[in-house]
């Protein structure tokens, strides 16, 4: 029988069994049952319908934020800022996919990280990694990388205020398409950036015959509010058990702490805790595809988590790198394909990209993040399936982490502003250079088709 403490039963990958007090914990993790929900089931079943037009090929999904929130880039000018862009990509994909875009920031509760490795060395010193703000410290001393449970109430209380900001700018007014579109005719006015003013005019073209049909009323709640939706990995299971509430409409357990979470490609073991915790509540789930999973496997983890087959409950999200990709999405895309799954199908070009510069900083090229969605946009239509979304690793904040774009960032740059707590992100300049090409190539498939 499903619990939501049942995942406990089950062997669980990147669960921190270190904290020195295993009680404080405890005491920690029935603190936050007691503390408000951070949001309502009724929009989590909101999201699901949304997912659902996008498995059904009628929307688009945009997901994105940061690798890892942290406390110390925690800021109201961050959360605007890549709340800004998110909402500028999508009126770029909206007019290039000619569909909605449904809006999921991979913010307001995105802290813990899987590591590929348990330890750190540097010199001849080795200490337990740095595991997400809500676990430990990323300060390299032993005290600082000790797991303290009080950090999970205070990834509660960024995860809350963040989410308090971001609902007001969504429905406040800021997020009109007015304001976002003036935003992406200044990135468009950009030096080096002309290749983008066709779509940034072509936008304005179709305001301007609106306004002139008398169907602009930009005091509309479609013209004036955004949907804008939470997701995180699922990853730390005491937190998310902890927040997982019994709807009193539906009576179904929700995960309360976003609309969404996904599983990651290193926690997606089918007998593991983590498939087990996200079988039983009834939010959308993402599981993250890379190149060990086999087809059968993934007819398997499908089946474990949707055996009814509900539109919007799952978003396969491929994430394998631009030179594996081809290799390995097609039999994925083909097996579901044949076992009639509703799926959406996502691009995580992020993740299979990752390479180390030579002067040692964790990088990836926009070329090969570009390289690996085209692929993905191909593959997956060639497959008969919809290419549903894209999932992106990124920040408003002009950092240097990622290279080359627009501002073709040399690996000499990327110490200028390297501040990621985690992978490096694409910087706001690089993240709308993508959405406007992806947003080229969509029109330049709907006008193939209307042809
Ligand atoms: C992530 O999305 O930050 C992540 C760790 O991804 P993956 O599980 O795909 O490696
Ligand atoms: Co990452």
């Amino acid at each position: 029988m499903w619990h939501p403490r049942s995942w406990r039963e089950k062997p669980a990958k990147h669960i921190p069994e270190d904290y020195p007090d295993p009680q404080a914990l405890v005491a920690v993790e029935a603190e936050l049952a007691s503390y408000p929900p951070l949001v309502f089931a009724g929009e989590v079943r909101t999201l699901k319908d949304r997912l659902a037009q996008v498995a059904r090929g009628e929307a688009f999904l945009l997901q994105g934020g940061d690798c890892a929130e942290s406390f110390k880039e925690f800021s109201a000018d961050n959360i605007r800022d890549t709340f800004r862009v998110l909402l500028q990509m999508a009126v770029a994909l909206t007019y290039g996919a000619a569909v909605p875009v449904v809006k999921v920031g991979r913010m307001a509760g995105q802290f813990g990280k899987p590591r590929s490795s348990p330890v750190e060395t540097q010199g001849d010193v080795t200490l337990p990694s740095y595991r997400g703000d809500n676990i430990n410290g990323m300060d390299f001393t032993a005290e600082s990388r000790v797991p303290d449970p009080q950090r999970l109430l205070r990834a509660y209380g960024q995860s809350a205020a963040t989410l308090n900001l971001i609902r007001a700018f969504a429905k406040g007014g800021y997020a009109s398409l007015r304001n976002v579109h003036r935003w992406n005719l200044e990135f468009a006015s950009g030096p080096q950036n002309e290749r983008y003013t066709e779509i940034a005019d072509r936008i304005s073209d179709a305001m301007a015959f609106m306004d002139a049909c008398g169907l602009t009323d930009f005091n509309s709640r479609a013209l004036s509010e955004v949907e804008f939706y939470t997701s995180h990995e699922a990853l730390l299971l005491g937190y998310e058990e902890a927040m997982t509430r019994t709807d009193s409409v539906s009576g179904d357990p929700y995960d309360t702490s976003a609309h969404m979470v996904w599983i990651g490609d290193r926690t997606r073991q089918l007998d593991g805790a983590h498939i087990e915790f996200c079988k039983g509540i009834k939010n959308p789930i993402g599981v993250k595809c890379g190149p060990t999973l086999e087809p059968d496997e993934l007819i398997g983890l499908i089946d474990a988590l949707n055996p009814d087959d509900e539109a919007g409950r799952i978003v396969l999200i491929a994430r394998f790198g631009t030179d594996k990709i081809a290799n390995h999405l097609p039999a994925l895309v083909r097996k579901v394909q044949e076992e009639g799954r509703t799926v959406v199908w996502s691009s995580d070009p992020m993740h299979g990209n990752t390479i180390k510069a030579d002067n040692g900083y964790k990088t990836r090229p926009v070329s090969s993040v570009l390289g690996e969605v085209e692929q993905f946009f191909d593959i997956v239509r060639g497959e008969g399936a919809y290419p549903g979304g894209v999932h992106f690793e990124m920040t408003g904040q002009d950092v240097t982490e990622c290279l080359g774009g627009l501002q073709a960032i040399s690996e000499g740059d990327l110490s200028a502003r390297y501040h990621t707590h985690c992978d490096p992100r694409l910087n706001a300049t690089q993240a709308l250079e993508l959405a406007f090409t992806l947003a080229e190539r969509l029109r330049a498939v709907r006008e193939r088709k209307a042809a």
